[in-house]
């Protein structure tokens, strides 16, 4: 008996002195594990008699629940302390400063083709491409521009070293029109495209940079008419230009591949050395359009009696100046971050029509 109150005491002792959780186990272990002092203890009651199996076994088990309910309880204290303890080190300081926020924008050249895309998409439009290094048949004759015409001299065109494979002159574009044949060889109408991309015209001064972006349109389809052409760009204009009541004129106007031709002004105020796009009286050149020639159609292999269309193109740069206010074309090329910090757009701002195409 007094072995086992002696024991009793003894492991009371070394629960109290445990310092952590692992320490506690470890008595745990010495007292009720498979060698442990009273797992020991209980085994040895079977080579006692019956008289004394009792009365031992009375006091093991009563001094076993004893010792289990110590343990429990200084495993609360322990594991609170413990929590604590985890508490104080794992402090979160917010008083610090935020991580700096991150410094890549979004060209405006590219959030307005975004933009486009978005408008013209809505609309039922796909986005094509075409090579920026093109043959003269695509720049200019499949668009009834003939050598010799004069709307060559016009275009001020960068000639290219070599030749296609076809022996064909090559050019670098000089506007997205190539990929309207593009568009018509590869495949049947109806078509309804946009196709955004560089362009290059031997031009360098205050307006015009030698490498520049339009955006160009074409649809096709049975009974298109010049009503179409009209309903189509007004909606795309109110829409970019977030102005609902945006007046808008088209005025006749020529080129090759389109006839009848027009020039589309949007409403303006000019003056105090700003540009204000909206209801106030004045106009502005957008964008060249007109119905697809019916020579431009046949050369591409369409039947100009079975369809028409309509075609339109601007300049990526220009509406983006008029729409976000950038006052100099070069600075779009200069790859200074300071501007584009200014006029640059957050990268996870997709426009969309839903959302509000600039936020
Ligand atoms: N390609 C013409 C230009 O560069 C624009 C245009 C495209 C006009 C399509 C009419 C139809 O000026």
């Amino acid at each position: 008996m007094t072995d086992i109150d002696s024991l009793k005491e003894e492991i009371e002792g070394r629960i109290a002195a445990a310092a952590d959780l692992d320490a506690l186990e470890e008595v745990r272990v010495q007292a009720f594990g498979r060698k442990g002092r009273i797992t020991e203890m209980l085994k040895g009651l079977g080579a006692l008699d019956p008289e004394a199996r009792k009365a031992t076994g009375q006091a093991l088990n009563q001094v076993r629940d004893q010792l289990q309910t110590a343990l429990e309880a200084r495993r609360e204290v322990l594991k609170a302390a413990a929590l604590d303890a985890r508490l104080a080190a794992e402090r979160i300081d917010v008083t610090l400063p935020v991580r700096p926020e991150p410094q890549g924008r979004i060209h405006p050249i590219s959030q307005v083709i975004d933009e486009l895309t978005a408008i013209f998409a809505d609309m039922g439009f796909q986005v094509a491409e075409g090579p920026q290094i093109e043959t003269d048949y695509y720049n200019f004759t499949a668009l009834n521009i003939p050598p010799e015409h004069p709307a060559r001299q016009m275009h001020d065109t960068f000639y290219v070293r070599g030749k296609a494979e076809d022996g064909a002159n090559l050019v670098l574009r000089t506007h997205t029109s190539p990929v309207q044949i593009r568009t018509m060889e590869a495949g049947k109408p109806p078509y309804r495209i946009i196709a955004p991309g560089r362009t290059y015209r031997s031009d360098s001064d205050m307006t015009h940079t030698p490498m520049f972006h339009q955006v160009e349109g074409l649809v096709i389809d049975r009974d298109i008419t010049m009503a179409h052409l009209k309903g189509c760009l007004i909606e795309f204009a109110k829409a970019f230009f977030e102005v609902d009541d945006l007046p808008v004129r088209f005025r006749p106007s020529y080129f090759p591949f389109t006839e009848p031709s027009a020039e589309m002004d949007i409403g303006c105020q000019r003056g105090g050395g700003e540009l204000k796009i909206g209801n106030y009286g004045d106009w502005l050149e957008i964008l060249g359009c007109g119905m697809v020639h019916p020579k431009v159609l046949a050369m591409a292999g369409i039947d100009p009696n079975e369809y028409q269309g309509f075609a339109f193109g601007m300049g990526i740069e220009r509406i983006a100046m008029l729409k976000y206010g950038v006052p100099d074309l070069r600075t779009f090329f200069e790859g200074d971050p300071r501007w584009l910090k200014h006029y640059g757009f957050a990268a996870a701002d997709l426009p969309t029509l839903a959302g509000g195409l600039t936020r």
